[in-house]
């Protein structure tokens, strides 16, 4: 008997129909396959180089997946659920092609460890592309805060309530910088990728003379797993990736709120492009950010995920457990959801204009500004902040802000600030007063600019450094480009 059937000789009755509905992973496992048989192709040469199978048998396997691999490119290789998953499918069609060699492919190989190297392999890539997608956040960011309109001055905001004056600019590079951070994340979870799960078999090894060193080196890990328990049972790479990708989508979300706030009416200092708005079916004024309200959205969802995932994993015991399987879909729906509304919103971020708020009498953002005169005149800030405060509280019993107040009132509020040169600063005057590292000063601002544009750079260096090698090593083992990752924005 062919397929799934072939493994339950010991059983008098086929799986109930729904129970294999139930555990086939076919339809996640799609995003599997290439990595399947590139391992596969790797679990072959290593077969044959340690003569447990002879090197022309090795070598007519190695054929048959990449004939396999052909059809799959061109989309030919649709997976049956009917096979369980990804793994049974490549070894039945295999088993159709070359004959009952095909049989041969499993030696020494179990899918417990199979799948665990298919994952090795897909988040690899995936981290990478996940990286990039920050990457290109951020350099979206940077473009945005580079544009002319991103020097206007805005208030910038603590509990939703006007706090002190800035540049639009560094309200985006600061965004930018969490992206870049985002980015790292997802760099540090693949460079510590670094060993291979092949040849854990199903959790203890194999009594046949296998070279885990050699199949780990093929597929461009250091080394093999240092237990084979761990081999088949170790998700953290997946769980921190889901992780990740879930701290990325909160950024996406904040960004995105900073959008759908500054685009209310009266706040205004966003307007986004019409690219990006949609309108009402019935009010036809209407301009809506909803896009900016997905991605907020999101990254709710996100989190749900990343607490559904950490669900089936906790109290596993070590080993290999169905529950595993389950982790799958939340990975490759992460995956493709961060990238869909990374690119959204990149484009959203990059293309909308950033204006000043408009001039308001009852603004009173250089409060600290006037009390840090008076501590520079000799005067305890605590004292400095009473009567700041008092003399705020006096303008607005008049329905306005410290910038109505004139200088003669100053003057006389604070006498010893006569002669210091303190004049309260206008709005756009205002970030400039703070020089501090990191500040809201014009040059702070672009030495942000500066450190968020060396990052960007560094990391787009990184990223294609990383595709040379992954593309040198398919080219080693004869594995084609088709084989590899695409970054899908939908499952
Ligand atoms: N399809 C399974 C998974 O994705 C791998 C197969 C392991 N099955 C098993 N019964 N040991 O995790």
């Amino acid at each position: 008997m062919a397929g799934a059937g072939a493994l339950r000789a010991r059983f008098r009755a086929p799986l109930d129909p729904g129970a294999l509905a139930l555990s086939a992973s076919t339809e996640e496992d799609l995003l599997l396959l290439p990595y399947d048989l590139w391992g596969s192709v790797a679990h072959a040469r290593m077969l044959g180089a340690t003569g447990i199978l002879p090197g022309a048998t090795a070598r007519r396997i190695e054929a048959g997946l990449k004939a396999i691999g052909a059809d799959a490119a061109r989309g030919r290789f649709p997976l049956d659920p009917a096979l369980e998953d990804v793994h049974l499918n490549v070894e039945t069609a295999l088993t159709e092609r070359i004959g009952p060699d095909g049989g041969r492919l499993h030696t020494a190989r179990s899918r417990n460890d199979q799948v665990a190297l298919d994952l090795a392999l897909y988040l690899r890539d995936a981290l990478r592309g996940l990286e990039g997608e920050a990457t290109a956040t951020s350099r979206s960011l940077l473009v945005a805060a580079r544009a002319p309109s991103a020097g206007s001055v805005v208030a910038g905001w603590t509990h939703l309530q006007p706090a002190q004056a800035l540049y639009w600019r560094q309200i985006l590079a600061t965004h930018a910088l969490r992206f870049l951070r985002d980015a790292e994340r997802f760099r540090g979870i693949r460079r510590r990728l670094t060993e291979s799960p092949l040849g854990s078999g199903a959790i203890a090894g194999s009594s046949l003379p296998i070279d885990r060193h050699l199949s780990a080196r093929l597929l461009g890990f250091r080394r093999p797993t240092a237990s084979s328990l761990d081999g088949v049972s170790d998700r953290d790479a997946l769980a921190e990736t889901v992780f990740a990708a879930s701290m990325t989508d909160l950024h996406a979300g904040a960004l995105a709120e900073e959008l759908v706030l500054g685009s209310m009416a009266g706040v205004d200092r966003v307007r986004l492009h019409d690219a990006f708005v949609t309108t009402s079916s019935l009010m036809p004024h209407k301009r809506n950010p909803d896009l900016a309200e997905l991605v907020r959205a999101e990254s709710g969802q996100s989190l749900g995920r990343l607490a559904g995932l950490l669900g089936v994993l906790k109290g596993l015991p070590i080993g290999y457990q169905r529950d595993l399987q389950a982790t799958k879909p939340i990975l490759f729906l992460a995956v493709a959801r961060t990238t869909a509304i990374l690119r959204v919103l990149a484009r959203m971020a990059e293309t909308a204009e950033y204006r000043p708020d408009p001039p308001r009498p009852e603004r009173s953002t250089a409060s600290v500004e006037l009390a840090d005169a008076l501590v520079a005149a000799g005067r305890p800030f605590r004292e400095a902040h009473e009567r700041v405060a008092r003399f705020v509280a006096e303008a607005e019993a008049r329905g306005r802000g410290l910038a109505s107040r004139d200088p003669a009132e100053l003057e006389a509020a604070f006498p010893e600030l006569r002669g210091s040169g303190f004049a309260l600063p206008s709005a756009s005057e205002e970030p400039d007063r703070r020089g501090s590292f990191g500040g809201s000063g014009r040059g702070e601002v672009e030495r942000l600019l500066r450190e968020v544009a060396r990052r960007v750079a560094a990391s787009e260096r990184g990223l294609s450094a990383e595709a040379r090698r992954v593309r040198r090593l398919r080219a080693r083992m004869g594995v084609p480009e088709g084989w590899g990752f695409v970054p899908r924005a939908s499952p």
